[in-house]
């Protein structure tokens, strides 16, 4: 294989990228980027490494989750807030029933960039460049904001930048010390979990007790562990952010302490998987319908040659009725490597469907169905499921359909509010951990 360097993709044909109008104006504003300081260091990725690689072994579990797109508008803290609290519900209901420490890992502070279907859109009588995400482009449907403008590189990498500040300040703040009830609420207007609040109360007092004896730090609980990632989508921001560690003597990104490759750019001999082929970081690969077992393990080959366990995270994306049929040849393949995988499984991207009303949604049902036969299909064929993988957010939206408060179509409009796909909302997110919580078990 060729030398790698953190620009060698480029000799790769890429997939997804918009075009630039002005080659100078997008070496200006990558110029900047280089010169910024990073977002997060190698020893937290090296950590993060380390958390995975036990995930691998059975050890841990990881949950992934947040926004399918974030928007620029939505760097706030009450939305940055609301999504680091119900990921940590999430991963107290996982922990206290799954019986496994949670590796939290949000889809957050950088998830900017989207892969579409189709490069243009129809609106009105107008054909307008597809919405490509915050990073690329503008929502709003005109031809001025859908230019792909270089300047959102550097806006990105600043709202990013804020996110992180944030989610930093809470977690040194003390926002995760479970002594604060009041923290751990879920937002108003969305429904009771009753499973919840007795895990919460169980969760208190085992700490009572344990603090009691003098067996715990105050200090370990009040700090968390959470990690970032986005899907590694818009190439030149990513090599901007692509960094030398002389300690490691290696390349890391420090844009995000773990990135993935998504199921329309990881061809094999395209620029996505060149690029993620020389970083350090852990890298997380969408394994959807169109990948075959030689494909998979070519990737394998190619993107952890030394079989090193937490680098490489297969994220598994079928869909409920298909996930029967295309999963087992794939778990078979990989068993037959010693390639020390981390299997996930996504299971919102294969579950897409449409309102008679019009709206992309996703039905709480399908979503279960997915996760339930992915443990079950991993357990019948010796593997075993280690993380899931979720689009969600600690807003009482209506985008996804089920669940206890039994959202239907009718309620979609109420609070549609994704520029990108339907995410499980705060209630539906937390009762989604409870049952995971149940199949992790098994
Ligand atoms: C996503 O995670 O938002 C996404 C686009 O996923 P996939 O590449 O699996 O379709
Ligand atoms: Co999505």
């Amino acid at each position: 294989m060729a030398l790698w360097t953190p620009h060698s993709w480029q000799h790769f044909p890429a997939q997804q990228q918009p075009v630039y109008g002005d080659a100078a104006e997008l070496e200006a504003s990558l110029a900047r980027l280089r010169r910024l300081p990073p977002l997060v260091v190698p020893e937290e990725i090296r950590r993060l490494r380390g958390l995975l690689a036990e995930a691998a072994l059975g050890r841990r579990f990881l949950l992934q989750g947040g926004d399918c797109a974030e928007a620029f508008k939505d760097c706030t803290s009450e939305a940055i807030e609301g999504k680091l609290r119900v990921l940590l519900q999430m991963s107290v209901a996982l922990t206290h029933g799954g019986r496994k420490p949670v590796v939290r890992v949000g889809r957050i502070a950088g998830q900017f960039a989207k892969p579409r279907s189709k490069p243009t859109e129809r609106v009105g009588d107008q054909e307008l460049p597809s919405y490509r995400g915050d990073l690329i482009n503008g929502l709003e449907p005109s031809a001025a904001t859908r230019r792909a403008d270089p300047a959102r590189l550097q806006e990105a990498y600043f709202h990013a930048s804020a996110t992180l500040n944030h989610l930093r300040a809470l977690s040194a703040g003390g926002f995760a010390d479970l002594h604060h009830p009041e923290r751990w609420e879920l937002p108003g207007g969305t429904g009771e979990v009753p499973a919840y609040r007795r895990t919460l109360d169980q969760v208190r007092e085992s700490l009572d007790f344990l603090e009691a004896l003098g067996g715990v730090q105050r200090d370990a609980l009040e700090r968390i562990d959470f990690f970032t990632s986005h899907e590694a989508l818009l190439l030149p921001y990513e090599e901007a952010l692509t960094r030398w560690v002389a300690e490691d003597s290696t390349y890391y990104n420090l844009g995000a302490h773990t990135l993935w490759v998504g199921e329309r750019t990881r061809q094999l001999d395209g620029a996505h998987i060149e690029y993620l082929r020389g970083i350090r970081n852990p890298i997380g690969v969408k394994v959807g319908p169109s990948a075959t077992p030689e494909h998979l393990v070519a990737l394998l080959d190619c993107l952890d040659p030394g079989r090193e366990p937490g680098r490489v995270t297969l994220i598994s994306r079928f869909g409920a009725t298909r996930i029967q049929a295309a999963l087992p040849p794939l778990l078979a393949a990989v068993q037959r490597t010693d390639h020390p995988v981390l299997w996930s499984c996504d299971p919102m991207h294969g579950n897409g469907t449409e309102s008679a009303s019009g709206y992309k949604t996703r039905d709480f049902g399908a979503i279960l169905a997915e996760l339930r036969q992915a443990f079950e299909l991993h357990r019948a064929h010796g593997s075993h499921l280690g993380g899931v993988h979720i689009e969600l957010t600690g807003e009482a939206v209506t985008e996804c359909t089920g669940g206890t408060e039994g959202l239907s179509e009718a309620d979609l409009a109420r609070a549609y509010e994704t520029g990108c796909d339907p995410r499980l909302n705060g209630t539906q997110s937390l009762e989604m951990a409870f049952l995971i919580a149940e199949m992790m078990r098994g």
